[in-house]
């Protein structure tokens, strides 16, 4: 088989989720070679260069200047991401970033059109999409297993972070909506493929850090599919999907970040009948750092996943717009 060369990437910002998760998957994977991290804190940003055996730069823009980085991974606070892409695609690199890319639609909208000028690979990190669960899924509702789609609710919602967490920070991250409810409305476009409107949202707001909590939207597809959902950093964790239909429903849990060893269960019923489909576990993140070697590479298209980005945006942007917000 044909080697195709690793490629070289380095990752800015001394994150919690690099350290957990993305810089670990990468040192797992054929397909790239860590080379460096970036950081504001010399010590914090040795412990990780030593941790994952690469170099060590002091300050973003060091990073960017360095020949041998041919793409970079940023996962900085949210609202500081369109500024380092900017700098990151000028300086002739291919971008992995967290989610997201992007505080509102002309931003993202911008990043597109420069993405697609310079040439390079621009990809926001939505790995639930690459996990084959949802294929599964959007088989069974495709072959009829619960008559016409009638509506679709999913939630992901987490237990309160620490006082300091960037996340209760607006002007660093442009809040929850943007950090939570970015994933149960990305759901949706992934499962019903279609437009989606938003006509209602309400969302918790702490008064002390002006900080949004929590919140729950209301939308529908044009073909009149209710959808239903809530996000938020004050409850239990969730992270689930339905989709009712005209004959039955299905249930699946655990669909944004399900651990690699894990076996998603899919449960399917119609009337007083009801089935459990136990699937294969997949790495969902080392499947998109796949995509990004092979996008790069010029192996594989990624298709419309900047359009969805950006369609992503403009959802965020309306829920926010038609939101009540309540403070406590
Ligand atoms: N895709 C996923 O599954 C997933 C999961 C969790 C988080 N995320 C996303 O990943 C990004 C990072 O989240 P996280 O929880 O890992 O955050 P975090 O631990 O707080 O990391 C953010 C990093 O940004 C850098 N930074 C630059 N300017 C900063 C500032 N003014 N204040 C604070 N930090 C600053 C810091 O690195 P240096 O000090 O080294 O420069 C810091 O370590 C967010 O966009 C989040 O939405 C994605």
């Amino acid at each position: 088989m044909e080697r195709v060369e690793p490629l070289t990437v380095g990752a800015v910002g001394c994150s919690d989720v690099a350290w957990r998760r993305t810089l670990p998957t990468f040192q797992a994977h054929d397909g790239i070679r860590l080379v460096c991290v970036a950081g504001r804190d010399p010590d914090r940003t040795r412990r990780y260069a030593e941790r994952f055996s690469c170099a060590a730069e002091h300050g973003y823009e060091d990073l960017l200047r360095r020949d041998d980085v041919e793409a970079v991974y940023l996962s900085l606070p949210g609202a500081l991401h369109a500024e380092w892409v900017e700098r990151s695609l000028l300086a002739g690199k291919h971008v992995l970033v967290e989610k997201p890319y992007a505080v509102d639609p002309q931003e993202a909208s911008r990043l597109e059109a420069l993405a697609a000028r310079t040439g390079l690979v621009l990809l926001e990190n939505y790995a639930f999409v690459h996990h084959p669960m949802h294929d599964h899924v959007r088989r069974l509702v495709d072959d009829g297993a619960i008559g016409e789609v009638r509506s679709f609710s999913s939630a992901f919602t987490i237990p309160p972070k620490p006082y300091g967490d960037i996340r209760y920070h607006k002007e660093l991250t442009g809040g929850t909506l943007l950090d939570t409810g970015v994933y149960p409305l990305r759901a949706a476009m992934l499962m019903l493929d279609a437009d989606l409107e938003v006509h209602a949202a309400v969302m918790r707001r702490e008064r002390e850090r002006d900080a949004v909590l929590s919140g729950d939207a209301l939308l529908t597809t044009p073909s009149g599919v209710a959808v239903h959902v809530e996000f938020g950093m004050e409850h239990g964790y969730r992270a689930r999907y339905e989709i009712h239909g005209s004959e039955g429903g299905l249930f699946v849990d655990r669909v944004f970040t399900p651990p690699a060893g894990h076996p998603p269960v899919v449960t399917l019923w119609r009337q007083n009948h009801r089935q459990e489909f136990t699937l294969e576990a997949a790495d969902q993140l080392a499947l998109l750092v796949g995509v990004f070697h092979r996008a790069v590479r010029g192996r594989e298209a990624i298709g419309t996943l900047g359009e969805r980005s950006l369609r992503l945006s403009m959802l965020t942007r309306d829920v926010a717009r038609r939101a009540v917000y309540f403070d406590v």
